[in-house]
């Protein structure tokens, strides 16, 4: 392996190392040899390298991991396994000092390459945590820091890791002036613009009434589970392919050259650290930066999104894990991802006392939760028909556990994807599960090929009924396009019974496919003329549930309309779409007269969503069906327009002024939104309601002489939500 190069840069406090030449410097042999090393390392389990030479082979897998991970953005291991012999490297070179060489893994900040931005440096470098898996970890960093500090005691800060993409961000006079990436650790993208696109973080902030003139403050930026899972749907809609998990998601956007992209995605950012601050001339520290409790205190009060209502403070470490552990089981609950616990020493001063390594502060540590990333093997591809004809590639793996779940089978999305990430059967690759998002194949590691894998080939014709295939221009998705396939027919039955949609309970996927292939359910309408007493004899249909069945699909019949127009599964016409149409006509047959134009003139609704809603309703199969849905009891007016389409502050507008008791200005916004109202900027008759707060000014003012505003407290606007 070529001699590695060193660069110094030196910061006050701090020495970083960086390496200028790390571009692709192994060759296939060197890296096969290093990834026998490395499956070495990891199946010696707890021997450490027991001489100076085994400890530099250790340390040359450790670069040759950091080299594919920071600056190829390609690695090889899980970061479970990388962290376990990070941790042996340091463990040995704690017991014998001597052996430490100056560059040595645990001796730098990672590097990464990312030229597309400008780059900057940030204030102070941003060091990573070190990690601990368990129990007696965290009693040795209790240990570690009271010796250190040479305390009897200490208070502990406990908060969520976020799993997301870091941002450092700084504000000078009050003014949000840049935002920047993590980049590698020294250096970071400038990305100022994309950073205001984050409606969680302030423009401005009034940090001069603490006497702070500059500050410099980390956090994360997230995208709720809930806003990946809406956008990845809209990505379905149009044919294609996912995002992979919220965190990708969410660090992929920071680097959008389209704010208005960004903008889109509703990113979410939450701050966790003060990393400099400079005063006022003539103004003293203030008392809440003198420890990281206050520090996220006085960071919400200025109006970010810190973690204070996740934040404990305890003085014994058993707290500390029993709180860990308990976050770690509600994990799931949560609207975002996190991927551990952040333990952190309260007292600044003792922080400071602290201090840090080149790769971490010794006043803090990351408790990582089970991993949800794992090695499998590639063992076949299936193919599966979608209730619109798309032809889905599925991997078939060797059955791994990850997070709780024993993993087996993958979706691939489309032919595309097998081809962007160069997959084989046969192939060694790298699973992850994030939270309750579906699994997914993050790559194929191909220097671990070994001339035995074969090519992926996507099939010609439709699995099931054998049709030819088709594939738009523009759309990555192969379509089997005979409507009386078998695949789709089941499908689309699966979909109306769906929760989504009809929510037919009890009915379910397996039963759709047991009634059709006993030939008793063939259609949709065929729903409604189920034999109850014929499922009554087959084995597993108790009298409970054939009546809960029953009850559920004539409940079925009065479900709001939107969830009908759903459940037809017209391509391009998701959930939204679904209500935009509803709110539109008072019986589902009026779509029969709705031009392309008149569509389009519909909100949100483009060529692409209104041309595949013309082709259905001219389509008089389609056409019989919904007369018999009808026929059969099926409700087909709109009877839920108002409440289903838009919440129950649909066309009111609202403007929020003075300091409410309970909640903050942007979350009562949200919360009016959330039910349909409208936010707008200022006092005129189009405001319905003012809702005032404490030190309310000239806009209570004007309101009072426009009588048909509406002058509300925050109490009664919280009656109105709830
Ligand atoms: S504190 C100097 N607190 O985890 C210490 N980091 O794996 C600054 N992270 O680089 C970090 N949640 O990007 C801190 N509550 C939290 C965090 C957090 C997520 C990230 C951060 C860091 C990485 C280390």
């Amino acid at each position: 392996m070529p001699a590695l190069c060193f660069k110094e840069v030196l910061f006050p406090g701090f020495k970083v190392l960086l390496d200028p030449q790390m571009a692709s410097m192994y060759t296939k042999e060197e890296i096969r040899a290093l990834q026998d090393q490395t499956r070495a390392f990891l199946k010696e389990g707890t021997n450490l390298p027991a001489t100076p030479e085994a400890l530099e082979s250790l340390r040359n897998v450790l670069r040759f991991h950091e080299h594919r991970y920071y600056v190829q953005n390609d690695p090889l291991l899980a970061d479970t396994e990388y962290d376990h012999l990070y941790k042996m490297l340091e463990a040995v070179e704690k017991d014998q000092p001597d052996w430490v060489t100056p560059d040595s893994p645990t001796q730098r900040v990672g590097k990464s390459l990312n030229g597309n931005f400008k780059t900057v440096q940030h204030l102070v470098p941003m060091l990573s945590l070190d990690n601990s898996y368990n129990s007696d970890d965290l009693k040795d960093f209790d240990r570690k820091v009271l010796q250190l500090s040479k305390k009897n005691a200490v208070t502990y800060c406990v908060e969520p890791k976020f799993d997301g993409g870091s941002i450092s961000l700084i504000y000078e006079n009050d003014l949000l002036v840049r935002g920047a990436t993590r980049g590698n650790g020294v250096e970071g993208d400038e990305i100022t613009t994309n950073i205001r696109q984050i409606r969680t973080v302030p423009l401005s902030a009034t940090f001069s009434r603490y006497g702070i003139q500059q500050i410099e403050i980390r956090g994360e930026v997230l995208i709720n589970k809930n806003n990946f899972k809406k956008y990845n749907e809209e990505l379905a809609e149009k044919g294609q392919a996912p995002l992979a998990n919220p965190r990708n998601a969410a660090a992929g956007t920071l680097r959008i050259k389209d704010p208005a992209e960004v903008r889109r995605r509703n990113l979410e950012a939450f701050v966790y650290h003060i990393s400099d601050y400079t005063l006022l001339p003539g103004r003293e520290l203030p008392e809440p930066l003198q420890t990281h409790e206050g520090s996220l205190k006085l960071l919400w009060e200025l109006g970010f999104r810190s973690p204070v209502k996740e934040l404990r403070t305890f003085e014994r470490i058993e707290d500390v894990i029993d709180y860990c552990l308990e976050f770690e089981e509600g994990r799931d609950g949560l609207p975002y991802e996190i991927d551990g616990m952040v333990i952190k020493v309260n007292a600044i001063d003792m922080q400071e006392q602290l201090g840090m390594t080149s790769h971490h502060p010794r006043w803090a540590i990351a408790f990582k939760f089970k991993a949800r990333q794992a090695t499998s093997k590639l063992l076949e591809v299936k193919f599966q028909v979608g209730r619109t004809g798309s032809v889905t590639p599925v991997a078939k793996i060797e059955p791994v556990f990850i997070g709780g779940v024993t993993v087996s089978s993958i979706s691939l999305f489309n032919e595309e994807v097998i081809r962007e990430k160069n997959l084989k059967i046969g192939d060694t690759v790298l699973v992850e599960r994030a939270g309750d998002v579906i699994p997914y194949i993050v790559k194929s590691m191909e220097d671990l090929r070994d001339g035995n894998e074969t090519e992926i080939h996507f099939p010609k014709v439709c699995p099931v009924c054998s049709s030819e295939l088709f594939k738009e221009a523009e759309e990555a998705v192969w379509r089997c396009i005979n409507i009386e396939c078998p695949a789709q027919v089941v499908e689309r039955m699966i979909h109306f019974v769906s929760k989504d949609a009809l929510d037919i309970r009890g009915f379910g996927e397996a039963n759709v496919r047991k009634f059709y292939e006993l030939g008793w359910l063939k259609d949709i309408p065929g729903i409604y003329k189920l034999d109850f007493e014929k499922l009554g004899a087959l084995e597993g249909f108790g009298k409970k549930s054939i009546d809960n069945l029953q009850q559920a699909i004539e409940r079925s019949k009065t479900q709001p309309l939107h969830r009908i127009i759903f459940g037809l599964g017209i391509r391009f016409v998701g959930e939204t779409t679904a209500k935009v149409l509803a709110a539109n006509i008072s019986h589902l047959l009026e779509l029969q007269t709705f031009s392309q134009e008149a569509l389009q003139g519909l909100e949100d609704i483009g060529p692409k969503v209104a041309g595949s809603i013309v082709h259905f309703f001219s389509n008089t199969s389609n056409i019989e069906m919904i007369r018999e849905l009808e026929t059969l009891g099926v409700q087909l007016t709109n009877t839920h327009k108002q409440l289903d389409i838009a919440g129950a502050l649909a066309g009111q507008t609202f403007l929020f002024t003075g300091t409410l008791p309970t909640l903050k200005r942007s979350e009562a916004e949200a919360m009016a939104e959330a039910q349909g109202g409208k936010i707008v900027g200022g006092v005129s008759a189009k405001l319905n309601y003012l809702v005032v707060g404490e030190d309310a000014g000239s806009k209570l003012e004007k309101a009072k002489k426009i009588n048909t505003v509406k002058i509300i407290t925050e109490a009664d606007f919280l009656k109105m939500v709830q």
